[in-house]
């Protein structure tokens, strides 16, 4: 079985990506410092998949310990790097931690890759790099116009580095996934999105809400020139954005191009506003959710979703859940967090 190291392997995205990948026959080798997750998700996948993971508890930033994972797990065939601070407002607030952080242990993950030999990497940057766009919807040749978060500019410059050091000539290739707005969990309801403090994305606060934790969910903004009036975003369930990490390194291995540095939109190719995620979550689950219209958040963009025809070509990807689909999973995933 070929082994995968999955930096972040223990957040959200990183939890559902080694469920796909164990069920696509590989196996993961997690790495997480639990700064923003937690143990009991190891538990969880191991529920999953019924069996137990290979995991290590340490920093990307830290050469050492990477070299030593590399050494000891080899030989590994690739790399998902999705280890990085996420906060759009913390990073504002504290840039040098989020440049230090993101951008750092990126080039230390690329020294250690470079030294051991391993030639694959995919690596999980964001819509958010496109910032305000023009249009919709979104194709991967938009202009990357400068971003107002940190944690924005910090994806923007990863992708450079990686597509610097794959045209340098070193022997790898990469793959770069722009995630649009991944929502949903596991349906076993064993693992799913786990945000420490008030949540600051749409769905875990409206879950949150609905379980009674959060007294009332506020809609940000019913003014923009959409045709609800809220913002429109592309929810992409986590289990399909998990897939196409299994389809990267599916790609990875047959194209020819040693040089091959590659981005991909990874999203429904549909636009749904926030008003209508409210109404699915509500008939999907059953419930009336408490819930007010406030002032549009700073920094919100109005529309954007993602043209996916390039994933869909190319790595012959496409996803398939729908958004009532995720937010059922999403519930079960906050009930069975307050039984725990
Ligand atoms: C943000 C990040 C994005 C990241 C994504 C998923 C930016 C600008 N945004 O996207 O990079 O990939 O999270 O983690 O970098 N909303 C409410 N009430 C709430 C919360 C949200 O109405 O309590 C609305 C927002 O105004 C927005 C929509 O829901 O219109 C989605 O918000 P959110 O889940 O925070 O995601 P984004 O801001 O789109």
């Amino acid at each position: 079985m070929k082994k995968i190291l999955i930096t972040g392997g223990a957040g959200f995205i990183g939890s559902h990506t080694a469920v796909s990948l164990i069920e696509s026959g590989y196996a993961p080798v997690l790495v997480d410092n639990f700064s923003n997750s937690d143990q009991s998700v190891l538990k969880g996948i191991e529920k999953v998949v019924g069996r137990k993971l290979i995991f290590c508890q340490g920093d990307c930033n830290d050469a050492s310990f990477l070299k030593n994972v590399f050494k000891r797990h080899a030989p590994i065939a690739g790399v998902i790097h999705f280890a990085a601070y996420k906060s759009v407002n913390e990073s504002i607030e504290q840039p040098a931690k989020y440049y230090q952080n993101n951008i750092g242990s990126l080039l230390t993950l690329l020294d250690v890759m470079s030294d051991r030999g391993i030639p694959h990497l995919v690596f999980s940057s964001s819509a958010t790099v496109y910032g305000f766009p023009e249009r919709n919807p979104i194709t991967e040749d938009f202009p990357l116009k400068e971003v107002p978060s940190v944690y924005g500019k910090t994806k923007q410059i990863c992708e450079q580095v990686i597509n610097d050091v794959v045209r340098a000539g070193k022997p790898l290739k990469a793959i770069m996934l722009r995630y649009f707005n991944p929502i949903g969990a596991h349906p076993s309801g064993l693992i799913g999105e786990l945000p420490i403090g008030i949540p600051n994305n749409l769905v875990p606060y409206i879950t949150q809400t609905a379980a009674g934790i959060r007294e009332k969910f506020t809609l940000f903004g019913s003014d923009y020139q959409t045709p609800d009036g809220s913002c429109i975003r592309d929810f992409i369930h986590v289990l399909d954005l998990a897939d196409t990490h299994v389809k990267a390194f599916g790609y990875l291995d047959t194209v020819q191009d040693k040089s091959c540095c590659e981005v991909f939109n990874v999203g429904t190719g549909r636009g749904h506003s926030v008003k209508e995620v409210v109404q699915t979550f509500e008939q999907a689950n059953g419930l009336k959710l408490n819930y007010v219209v406030g002032p549009r958040r700073p920094g919100d963009v109005e529309a954007c979703y993602a043209n996916v025809d390039r994933a869909k070509r190319i790595l012959k990807w496409e996803a398939k859940r729908s958004l009532s689909e995720a937010l059922q999973d999403a519930w079960r995933w906050q009930k069975n967090l307050q039984k725990k």
